[in-house]
């Protein structure tokens, strides 16, 4: 049988604060094919996540096949809008939610694994975090700062993270990102520069796997993802809808499941998928493939 096996592979999951995210079925995945989850969690979002996990709350969610949980080795918090301590500004330092924290910058977490695992001890490192301030507003309202922001913390990000890690990496390692489809097409509503983060996000994942493949030996892939009710798409405030659209128009009209993400995530992370980089690979139910919506169609007839 072809098999999924990622046992003895060391899997980072950037973007878990909750079970609800993309991230956290990922990491579902990963650990149902045996790798050790590590997750970096954002500072504002780590107490409660904690509390959660700590109270039980997410004791259904983190059931494998197996029947036994998802265990975290280890939590980090990470805010992926900072390289440095140094880049950190000092009201961010000194609030509550992150002065107790130690390191979380993209450059801390690095530091952190290589102290707690050693210099070559990551096998899957996956991207799942964006955050757009202004992602309500059209591109054309958006400010400078709410764009480059959106630009920094969901593309940069990517960029850094892959700079620091890859160099942890053991042979055969693997870098995986989230994007969405309104880099290349217009989805109204999904505004603040988020777009445009997107777009970037999936050139610099060719650009990355090149450079990066060539320098560490690594592959860098992106998830171009269907609409999912996550926490972080409801701040986009027509996520319900979007999620029914594509439903009624995709060539498959059930509503994605965040474990199709998942499963493909492992896949694209594991030894089967060693021919593939710089790639973007849709989990959509084949919407993107669409050009008419279905309802238009009916209309006519
Ligand atoms: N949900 C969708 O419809 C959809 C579709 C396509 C792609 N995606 C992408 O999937 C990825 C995961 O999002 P999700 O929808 O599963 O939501 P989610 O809320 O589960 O994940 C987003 C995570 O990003 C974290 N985050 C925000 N700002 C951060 C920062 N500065 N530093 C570190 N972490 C930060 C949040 O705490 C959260 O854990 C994102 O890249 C998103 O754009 C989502």
């Amino acid at each position: 049988m072809l098999n999924i096996d990622l046992s003895g592979k060391r899997a980072l999951v950037a973007g878990v604060a909750d079970d609800g995210g993309f991230g956290f079925a990922i990491a579902k995945s990963l650990a149902g094919a045996g790798a050790s989850i590590c997750v970096g969690t954002w500072p504002p979002a780590l107490n409660i996540f904690m509390n959660l996990l700590e109270r039980g709350k997410m004791d259904e969610s983190r059931k494998l096949k197996n029947g036994k949980l998802m265990e975290f080795e280890k939590i980090y918090p990470l805010d992926a809008a900072y390289d440095t301590l140094a880049d950190a500004p000092d009201d961010i330092k000194t609030n509550k939610r992150y002065k107790e924290t130690g390191d979380f910058t993209i450059d801390g977490l690095a530091r952190r694994i290589e102290s707690d695992f050693g210099s070559k001890s990551i096998d899957i490192v996956i991207h799942s975090l964006a955050n757009g301030p202004e992602v309500k507003k059209p591109l054309l309202e958006t400010s400078r700062a709410g764009y480059l922001t959106a630009i920094s913390v969901s593309a940069y990000s990517l960029v850094s993270m892959v700079s620091r890690l890859a160099p942890l990496t053991r042979p055969g390692g693997s870098f995986l990102s989230l994007t969405y489809m309104a880099s290349e097409r217009v989805i109204p509503g999904y505004g603040g520069g988020m777009s445009s983060a997107k777009a970037a996000l999936e050139s610099d994942t060719r650009v990355l796997a090149f450079e990066a493949g060539r320098k560490y030996g690594v592959r860098i892939n992106a998830i171009s993802a269907g609409p999912w009710a996550s926490r972080a798409a409801s701040a986009i405030g027509i996520i319900d809808k979007m999620v029914t659209y594509c439903a009624e128009n995709s060539p498959l009209p059930d509503p994605l499941k965040a474990d199709e993400v998942g499963a493909t995530a492992a896949f694209l992370s594991s030894p089967l998928a060693t021919g593939i980089t710089g790639t973007t690979v849709y989990v959509d139910k084949g919407y993107h493939t669409m050009g008419m919506s279905l309802k238009e169609l009916e209309s006519q007839k």
